[in-house]
């Protein structure tokens, strides 16, 4: 063992959370003690590389320099504040905290300043506004943007594991002439379908949940909230790594060529735009990777200050884990978790 910080992982057996522990040793973060949670269905059980599952109790989570929370809205809701109350910085995945003013909403590429302000919680970005905004803020920044008409579609993995069994156990049913079970994850069957129906409809709202968030927190992580933005989230039968149609009306003129030029030069973003050698994102080969793909850019021919783009990034790291170590590897730089904690295992540790 050599020094490190002691990190919670919250929702430790899910897909976001698995990544997440994955990312944490393959990116050689500092840490000392890795403890992962989970509901009481897991615990005691033994992760790969031995990690063995938690419980959340008051005592459990005491003790933390860091916890990173992939488990859902109520479990966040309830646990953060104790794990910031014990003195740990949570950066977390749901969307219980996203929008709450005290609780910076933080892309590691786009606003990583903004991490300053927290007060023992951070929030992590949706997978959809994630990836969309990692490849619009260079273009804000170049000639600020005024309207955005967004069409996504969305990967199953997005809403957890149970719907990837789904799409998969429909489309065996369907490829085997056998019954399709009566849907579960969505209103209707997702094999071979296409749903324009990503999150849900609260009450009264003609706008998904999903959509609601592509529009609020593009608004919140860009700084701007007069950006009028049209969203329509579509889930489709892709495993994993969501893809985006998005028109961008800019203020000052912006050729395909120089948006394709800023693209290429920034951080996290990979310009894969030869259509005519079939050269375009694409979500299978996104899968697995970190970088946020943009192709298919080219001038909006119904408008002179607008382009289209085709946004791919695999929703799971970008969109999830790895924007949440990202800022756990910020935070360590910037020297903001707690240092004191910081030990150095002596020879006996
Ligand atoms: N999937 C994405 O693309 C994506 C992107 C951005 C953000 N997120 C967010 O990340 C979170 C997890 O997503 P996921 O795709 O990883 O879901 P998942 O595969 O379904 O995993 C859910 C995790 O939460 C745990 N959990 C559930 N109820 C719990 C409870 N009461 N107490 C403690 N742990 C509990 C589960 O533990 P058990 O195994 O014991 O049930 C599991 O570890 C969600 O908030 C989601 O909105 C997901």
């Amino acid at each position: 063992m050599g020094e490190g910080y002691r990190i919670a992982v919250v929702g430790a057996t899910g897909q976001v959370g698995t990544l997440m522990l994955r990312l944490l040793r393959e990116r050689s973060f500092p840490a000392r003690e890795i403890v992962p949670f989970a509901s009481e269905r897991s615990v005691g059980r033994e992760l790969d590389g031995g990690l063995v599952v938690e419980a959340l109790t008051e005592d459990s989570v005491k003790g933390f320099d860091l916890a990173l929370f992939s488990a859902g809205g109520g479990t966040s809701g309830e646990w953060a504040p104790h794990f910031a109350k014990g003195g740990a910085i949570v950066i977390d995945n749901s969307s219980r905290w996203r929008m709450n003013d005290e609780v910076p909403l933080v892309v590691s590429e786009v606003n990583p300043d903004a991490l300053e302000n927290h007060r023992g919680i951070i929030a992590n970005p949706n997978c959809s506004t994630m990836q969309m905004v990692v490849a619009l803020a260079p273009l804000h920044r170049e000639a600020g943007i005024e309207r955005l008409v967004i069409a996504t579609y969305q990967a199953v993995s997005g809403t957890g594991k149970r719907a990837v069994d789904e799409l998969l156990e429909q489309s065996h049913a369907l490829l085997h002439e056998q019954d399709v079970q009566p849907p579960d994850s969505y209103a209707h069957q997702i094999a071979f379908n296409a749903l324009p129906h990503a999150g849900s409809f609260a009450e009264g709202d003609d706008h998904t949940d999903e959509e609601r968030k592509l529009i609020n927190e593009t608004h919140k992580i860009l700084d701007d909230p007069t950006i009028r933005i049209s969203a329509t989230c579509v889930r489709v039968p892709v495993v994993n790594g969501h893809s985006e149609a998005v028109n961008v009306q800019t203020r000052e003129e912006l050729s395909p060529e120089r948006a394709r030029e800023l693209l290429e030069d920034a951080p996290g973003v990979s310009v894969l735009d030869d259509p005519g050698a079939a050269l375009y994102p694409l979500a299978i080969h996104a899968d697995g990777k970190d970088d946020v793909f943009v192709g298919r850019i080219r001038r909006d021919p119904g408008h002179e200050r607008a382009l289209d783009m085709w946004i791919v990034s695999d929703n799971l790291r970008k969109g999830a884990a790895t924007n949440a170590v990202q800022l756990a590897e910020l935070l360590h730089e910037r020297g903001m978790i707690g240092s004191a904690r910081l030990t150095r295992a002596t020879s006996s540790a």
